[in-house]
C-alpha cells in the first residue's frame, strides 16, 4: 500500500486554502514564458487532480499519473464531475509509460521530495523525458535544502473543520541530517461531529531534500538542459525563507 492511502480521503479538506488556480496561473506562465503555449500536458504525482484539472480549463489537455489509487480515484471523479474528460491512471512516475508527444510536464507539490534518493529522482526525470516532444519544457517543485537546514524541522498541528467533519493533524518529524531525508510522522484524527466517530489513522512520508547543484546534474544525466532553478512562485534564487523551490529544463535529444 503507498502512503497517502488512508491520508487521501481526508486530502482535498486538509489543503483546502492551497491556491490552486494560482498556482496554475503561475506555472502557465513560466511555460509560456519557455515557448510552450497550451497543448499536451503531463501532472507526474498528480493526486487529487486539482492542478490538472485548472490546466483543463485554460485550455491543455492534461494527463496524470499517482502512485496512490485512492488519491487517483478522486482525481478521477473530480474530473467526471465538472464534465472533463481526463486521463488519470494509477501508476509509479518512475517507471516511464506509453505516454508520448507532450507539449510540458509538471510534477507538484514536493513529488519530487518523495523520491528518496538519486536513483528514484532519475527515473522521474526520464518519465517525464521519454513523455516530452524534443524541446519540451519539465517543469516541477521539491524541498530546497537550504531552507530545511536553516529552518529545521518541528512539530505541527493543524486543524480543519467541514462540519460535520473535523480533522486534526500531527505531523511530528525526524531529520536525518546525513541522508538528507525527513521522515514526517503524520497522526490524523479525522472526527464526525454528529455521529462522535473518530478514527485515527498514521502515516509516515519520508521526505528527501534536494539542491539545485544536485537537480541539476541529474537534470542533465537524463539529458534535460537545466533552464534554472528558483524560489516556488517567484523568479528569484532559492533562499533560506522558501521551503520549496522549483526547476526548469528543456528535453534534449538523447546522447
Ligand atoms: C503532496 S502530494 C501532491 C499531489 C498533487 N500534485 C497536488 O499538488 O495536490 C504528493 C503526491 O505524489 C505522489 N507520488 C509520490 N511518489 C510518486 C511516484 N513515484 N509515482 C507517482 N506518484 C507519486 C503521491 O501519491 C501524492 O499523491
Amino acid at each position: 500500500m503507498s502512503v497517502f492511502a488512508g491520508y487521501a480521503p481526508w486530502y482535498d479538506l486538509l489543503y483546502e486554502d492551497k491556491n490552486y488556480s494560482s498556482e496554475v496561473e503561475f506555472v502557465e506562465e513560466r511555460l509560456r514564458h519557455h515557448g510552450t503555449a497550451p497543448g499536451k500536458l503531463l501532472d507526474l504525482g498528480c493526486g487529487t487532480g486539482v492542478h490538472a484539472i485548472e490546466f483543463a480549463r485554460r485550455g491543455w489537455s492534461p494527463a496524470g499519473i499517482d502512485l496512490s489509487q485512492e488519491m487517483i480515484a478522486q482525481a478521477s471523479s473530480r474530473a467526471e464531475q465538472a464534465g472533463l474528460s481526463i486521463p488519470f491512471r494509477q501508476g509509479d512516475a518512475c517507471q516511464s509509460g506509453t505516454e508520448r508527444d507532450f507539449d510540458a510536464v509538471v510534477s507538484l507539490f514536493h513529488v519530487a521530495s518523495y523520491q528518496n534518493n538519486p536513483k528514484s529522482l532519475e527515473g522521474l526525470f526520464r518519465t517525464a523525458h521519454a513523455a516530452l516532444k524534443p524541446g519540451g519544457i519539465f517543469l516541477f517543485d521539491y524541498w530546497y535544502g537550504g531552507a530545511v537546514l536553516t529552518q529545521g524541522v518541528e512539530t505541527r498541528v493543524k486543524v480543519k473543520e467541514r462540519r460535520p467533519l473535523r480533522l486534526t493533524r500531527i505531523a511530528q518529524s525526524n531529520h536525518d541530517e546525513l541522508n538528507a531525508t525527513v521522515f514526517v510522522n503524520y497522526t490524523l484524527f479525522c472526527e464526525d461531529m454528529d455521529q462522535g466517530l473518530i478514527r485515527r489513522v498514521e502515516e509516515t512520508h519520508r521526505m528527501r531534500y534536494w539542491f539545485p547543484f544536485e537537480i541539476e546534474s541529474s537534470l542533465r544525466s537524463c539529458c534535460f538542459e537545466p533552464v534554472g532553478s528558483y524560489a516556488w512562485l517567484s523568479d528569484a534564487p532559492p533562499n533560506s525563507k522558501t521551503w520549496a523551490a522549483y526547476s526548469i529544463a528543456r528535453k534534449i535529444a538523447e546522447r
